[in-house]
């Protein structure tokens, strides 16, 4: 066993990761709180982390007591613009001064402007499947930036497009709920929508911010094939791979949108990102499969080795990030990339704190090829609401306990403090924490 301090680029990003319906609680017009109502999600998302009624506040000391000095938030469109026709001030006031207090914690705020969550008239009008959201959604970018300028000039557009119409659209287990054949194409139109949407809201952004930094969050899920010798699973990896992943950043590289139902021209887009958002998460092992024709007759899952969270949700696999990283600088050559989410579900912190320190070893592997890494965002600062999963799993630092809204301290928070006091990790750290991958981590 070697001892040794690995370290970052001075001035590197520290953070967490947070949503908005996830975080606010009484989020009451947006098609998530009708999905909610339908009973379609396993719990109610209800007071949530009660950040709405000011418990962001402490949350913030939280983190800036802890050493971070950054965190992504998202806002929430349905609270800015309740009906079409009519903005509230009061809570723009109110995101104003969460931003205000982040700024005056030392924590910079990274803005996501739409985390799945939609406005309920716009729910109703078919969400991202009609093109009119284009103008609607820079519309309200518009409004947003101006109001929030101020205090921040980092901005990401859209989180994880791919999820959202993957969820939404193809799995059904998010709001619309649609899927099959139909819900393929509507799929591809909301993809292109969003692209369009992200397009746009860029333009604006540096319009209003000539000094903005705009980019979008990337759900990124590197893939392999479960048996070399199969050429049905080097294809089905394939498919997947691309079809899951791709649609974002081969436009954004090419102004092409590929999909399996056909390629669209979105020139546009081409080149409109100052960074890449890149959530990491888990690596998939791809199989054919005879019998799952609704997956396109692939299965996707973890190895049955694997270190897996709690509910089996993610695999803990470090150097998943450190390629997915690698692929990002291949793809796009110089621009910077910021970690925009990377975390584990586990109510124990019995699998966290390892998962943190591998996958931060990882993120330093690639600063040492001279990456440009520029952050990385834990997903999440405080146990909060899981979408259809409800409360079923807990990615907080914090745990949370969702009667009595008392934070539990798990070891990680310590873990995360240390890490982002010394801008980098040490054996000694990996000791104290997680002793159990300290040999694997820091051989000699
Ligand atoms: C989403 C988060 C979510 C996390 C864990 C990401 O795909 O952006 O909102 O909480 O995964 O499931």
């Amino acid at each position: 066993m070697a001892e040794a301090t690995i370290h970052f680029p001075k001035g590197f990003l520290w953070g967490c990761a947070t949503a908005a319906h996830q975080v606010e609680g009484n989020n009451t017009n947006n098609n998530w709180y009708y999905w909610e109502e339908q009973g379609r999600t396993r719990h109610k998302a209800g007071l949530a982390c009660d950040w709405w009624g000011g418990r962001w506040r402490e949350d913030m000391d939280r983190a800036a007591e802890t050493g971070q000095n950054t965190h992504r938030l998202s806002i929430e469109w349905s609270r800015i613009q309740p009906t079409p026709d009519r903005w509230d001030e009061d809570a723009l006031e109110r995101y104003r001064a969460m931003l205000r207090g982040m700024n005056e914690r030392g924590i910079t705020p990274l803005v996501t402007l739409h985390h799945f969550s939609d406005p309920l008239w716009l729910f109703e009008q078919d969400s991202w499947e009609n093109e009119t959201v284009v103008p609607l959604f820079e519309k309200y970018v518009r409004k947003a930036v101006e109001a929030l300028k101020e205090y921040t000039n980092l901005w990401c557009t859209i989180n994880e497009p791919n999820v959202y119409a993957l969820n939404g659209y193809v799995a059904g287990d998010f709001p619309t709920g649609k899927s099959g054949h139909k819900g393929m194409n509507l799929a591809m139109r909301v993809l292109v929508n969003m692209l369009r949407a992200h397009a746009a809201a860029y333009k604006a952004i540096h319009e209003i911010q000539r000094e903005a930094r705009v980019g979008y969050a990337l759900h990124y899920r590197p893939m392999v094939a479960a048996r070399s010798w199969m050429p049905l699973d080097a294809l089905m990896r394939n498919i997947q791979y691309k079809g899951i992943n791709m649609a974002f950043p081969t436009a954004l590289r090419t102004g092409v949108m590929q999909s399996p139902l056909g390629n669209v021209r979105v020139p546009e887009v081409k080149g409109l990102q100052d960074y890449l958002g890149l959530n990491y998460y888990s690596v998939d092992t791809v199989k054919f499969d005879l019998f799952n024709p609704k997956e396109l007759f692939a299965r996707r899952y973890y190895p049955a080795h694997a270190d897996l969270s709690a509910t089996k949700f993610i695999a803990n696999i470090p150097e998943g990030l450190f390629d997915s990283l690698q692929w990002a600088v291949k793809t796009y050559p110089d621009l910077p990339i910021i970690i925009t989410e990377n975390g584990v579900e586990d109510p124990d912190d019995r699998i966290r704190p390892r998962y943190l320190a591998q996958h931060i070893q990882q993120v330093w592997r690639a600063v040492n090829f001279n990456w440009p890494v520029k952050g990385y965002y834990h997903w999440s600062l405080i146990d909060n609401f899981e979408w259809e999963r409800g409360w079923t799993q807990r990615f907080g630092l914090w745990g949370l306990d969702v009667e009595t809204q008392a934070r539990i301290r798990r070891p990680s928070v310590d873990l995360y403090a240390e890490i982002c006091r010394e801008n980098g990790l040490s054996s000694e750290m990996v000791r104290k924490y997680a002793p159990e991958v300290l040999e694997k981590m820091f051989p000699g």
